[in-house]
């Protein structure tokens, strides 16, 4: 589908207020349903799937130490409009449409944590030995940062994040406040994801083979999608009409597979300012960003003596083809009024963990393999999600983790509960590689190259219990890319 490019204006996602009170703290409810959106001035609706019927869902912008309950209700219908698996995991009990919010960068009890194996329908709910609490907990207790919730249900979260379930959580705090950098209608949103649209409007995505036969040689179980259309907050190819002054972006690539290279098309610098867990301690001036599926970058643009221009925020990895183009920035002649924001050159602290406080090394491989039907699986150490739990650190551990990429393809690693720190990165030669713009902050989800070492550290607090450790790439992460991660309660490591 050719679709005209910067027709639409960027929408803002809403922020959602809380219901009431529980337990003494704010409420907040959110249903997910069905219902038809519009992604384009000259696409019919599309049938999505939201938080609140609202593609992206709404923002949620809390303070720092103030916990609220959410309570995530499934009003889904019976069926996927998208094409599922038939070998989905979990035979015993199949529903087609099964959710759970994960709140993706927070440090949430694993009642709290959305497990993918704690997934709800319409009418019903697990019961096991991980989780099922309806009304989830987060005690918001991280820095001010951008983190974001999105389905995370077993063998379908690729389906569900596509059909629309993810949107923004911002945490906000004093010392962020304390640098007055652009805010307001100045601190703007963008979660960008590919999508490919059917001409009557409703959502492409690729099907399963029905019956796959050890025989057939089935390339994969759609090993990565790639959509031919960008949106941004829900619009195909948006536009924002921005004052020639300076701008923080929140940008969030919630794509399932696809990795930019994010850049302005006069190649203007912009500056890093924070990454998935927040603030950096300086800037860092960047001409071009490398994102992958899940990670956040917080910059500031400053349009300044560019009056009456537009300016593209663009793709460098696909600058031949239309997806090149991600939105556009159309400079207006005049400031509202003169740009009182700064851009500070200390930003924040971030705390150093001393290397002899590590506890363990873990190599970890990032392989490919096959499944029972010869299809390509992506796996960590060759094992599947439901072999036993080999990532088992004690509470208040500190570990080395050296993921191993012996694929062709980028892997975009997230470890729940966790903010990690980069280390270093090494080629498939075993040399030093220069380290990424967004090393340098704190991390939850790390991009790992094609034949790349990365080496990751972390203290796996505050919480003991079931998590998770997976691909972000939507397709690995269902069909096997992801591992159960233990943290043991140990009360000699205090
Ligand atoms: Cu953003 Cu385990 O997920
Ligand atoms: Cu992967």
């Amino acid at each position: 589908m050719e679709l005209k490019k910067f027709v639409d204006t960027l929408p803002i996602p809403s922020i959602i207020r809380p219901k009431g009170m529980y337990k003494g703290r704010p409420f907040y409810d959110v249903c997910m349903i069905e219902t038809l959106h519009k992604f384009h001035r000259d696409l019919p609706k599309t049938k999505v799937w939201g938080y609140n019927g609202l593609v992206p869902g709404p923002s949620f912008n809390v303070e720092k130490n103030q916990p609220i309950y959410v309570r995530w209700a499934n009003n889904l219908p019976e069926k996927h409009f998208l094409p599922v698996d038939k070998t989905i995991h979990g035979a015993s009990h199949n529903p087609e449409v099964r959710t759970v919010v994960h709140l993706h960068g927070s440090p949430s009890e694993p009642a709290s944590d959305g497990h993918p194996e704690a997934w709800f329908t319409r009418g019903f709910r697990q019961t096991g030995p991980h989780f099922m609490k309806e009304i989830y907990h987060y005690t918001n207790e991280e820095r001010a940062t951008a983190l974001w919730y999105h389905d995370h249900a077993l063998g379908v979260t690729r389906l569900n994040v596509y059909a629309g379930l993810a949107g923004l959580y911002f945490i906000r705090d004093e010392q962020e406040r304390s640098l007055s950098l652009p805010k307001g209608k100045y601190e703007v949103p963008l979660i960008i994801q590919d999508k490919t649209f059917n001409p009557d409007g409703s959502l492409f995505y690729p099907a399963q083979p029905d019956n796959p036969s050890p025989n057939l040689p089935y390339p994969s179980i759609v090993p990565s999608f790639l959509g031919d259309t960008i949106t941004v907050n829900g619009k195909v190819w948006p536009f924002l009409k921005v004052e020639p002054r300076k701008y923080r972006f929140r940008l969030l690539n919630a794509s399932n597979t696809r990795t930019y290279q994010f850049q302005l098309s006069n190649l203007r610098p912009f500056a890093l300012i924070g990454t998935d867990g927040g603030l950096l301690s300086r800037p860092i001036k960047v001409k071009s960003l490398d994102v992958s599926p899940a990670e956040r970058i917080d910059i500031v643009i400053d349009f300044s003596g560019l009056e009456g221009q537009n300016v593209i925020l663009q793709d460098g990895f696909e600058s031949e083809n239309p997806t090149g183009e991600i939105m556009e920035f159309q400079v207006t002649k005049f400031l509202s009024c003169p740009d009182q924001s700064r851009l500070p050159s200390l930003l924040s602290h971030i705390d150093r963990i001393p290397l002899d406080k590590v506890k363990k090394i873990r190599r970890l491989t990032l392989n490919d393999s096959q499944d029972e039907f010869g299809r390509l699986m992506l796996l960590f150490d060759d094992k599947e999600w439901m072999d036993p739990a080999t990532e088992t650190p004690l509470l208040n551990s500190v570990e080395i983790w050296e993921l191993v990429n012996l694929t062709p393809g980028i892997h975009p690693i997230h470890i729940h509960l966790v903010n990690f720190r980069v280390l270093d990165r090494y080629n498939q030669n075993g040399n030093l590689v220069a380290p990424f713009p967004a090393d340098f902050g704190l991390k939850d989800t790390v991009l790992v190259g094609p034949g790349e070492t990365v080496r990751i550290i972390m203290k796996f607090h505050p919480f003991s219990g079931d998590y998770v450790w997976h691909c972000h790439r939507l397709e690995h992460e269902d069909h096997d890319m992801m591992r159960p991660l233990k943290i043991i309660p140990s009360n000699r490591n205090k």
